[in-house]
């Protein structure tokens, strides 16, 4: 059976562009609506009632103005703290969840030294530290990478170059792998290439593609593959000119593909 209801997109901001861009590769015939919280933003600090309730109000909105089929938690912290809650309560909603990609290291590069880049909120989380104690090289670090998400957020990338510079210093020339541990954290590839060098980059936009995939084809979801898809974009910064700058920038991102 088809059906044209779009799928709903969460994050605290733009940097779940990351996993739309991924999920567009996949399922190019999708709707989709996609709710960046920039009046909340960044969550990666935020305790986890907070971000429960406000991640409900963003799914109840998707669901009941926007009629989304499906979730996708475009957002590490979010999953890492809201999940849970969100499928009791949306029990017949399917809600697909990105997590930081430890597993691919464990796949892919088990002997090389990894560091782990994330929110303090998703280092912290119980989901977080059973994926980690699971596929454990014994050679990682976990970096919470306080106030990067914000610098990326605001564009602030000479800033950011300079916070890269510091946090990463004894990571030099020891470290194979980097996980991405936060869906802003690939818009920066670029500032930390400037530091770690040649490092190979794990993150979870395209697993979490990948499994909206296979949640849309067992739960009978999937569009005609006859039209094209068309994204929303809301954005919840106070002002239009605002909410105006971040959609720009969104679709500039997801247009250039520029990850
Ligand atoms: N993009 C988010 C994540 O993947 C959150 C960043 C933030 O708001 O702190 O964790």
């Amino acid at each position: 059976m088809s059906s044209r209801k779009p799928i709903g997109f969460l994050d605290s901001g733009i940097g779940g562009s990351s996993v739309m861009i991924e999920a567009l590769k996949l399922l190019p015939n999708e709707d989709y609506v996609f709710f960046s919280d920039s009046a909340n933003n960044p969550y990666g600090d935020k305790d986890d009632d907070e971000i429960i309730s406000r991640c409900d109000e963003i799914v109840d909105l998707l669901v009941r103005k926007k009629n989304c089929k499906a979730i996708v938690l475009a957002c590490n912290t979010a999953s890492a703290k809201a999940v849970g809650a969100l499928r009791e309560k949306y029990s017949d909603l399917p809600i697909v969840a990105i997590e930081p990609a430890y597993k691919m290291v464990h796949d892919e590069n088990p002997d090389g030294f990894t560091l782990v880049m994330a929110t303090r909120g998703t280092l912290e989380s119980e989901k977080f530290n059973k994926l980690f104690y699971k596929y454990n090289n014994n050679k990682t670090d976990l970096l919470a990478c306080v106030g990067m998400a914000d610098l990326i957020e605001q564009e602030r990338f000479d800033e950011l170059q300079d916070y890269l510079e510091n946090i990463l210093k004894d990571y030099k020339g020891k470290t194979s792998n980097v996980v991405l541990g936060c869906t802003h954290y690939p818009l920066a590839k670029k500032q930390i290439k400037n530091v770690l060098g040649d490092v190979k980059f794990f993150d979870g936009a395209n697993g979490v593609s990948r499994q909206l995939k296979r949640v849309l084809e067992q739960n009978d979801l999937q569009n005609d593959k006859t039209e094209q898809g068309k994204i929303d974009f809301i954005d919840s910064s106070p002002t239009e000119s605002e909410q105006e700058l971040k959609k720009k920038r969104f679709f500039k991102i997801i247009s250039e593909e520029k990850i």
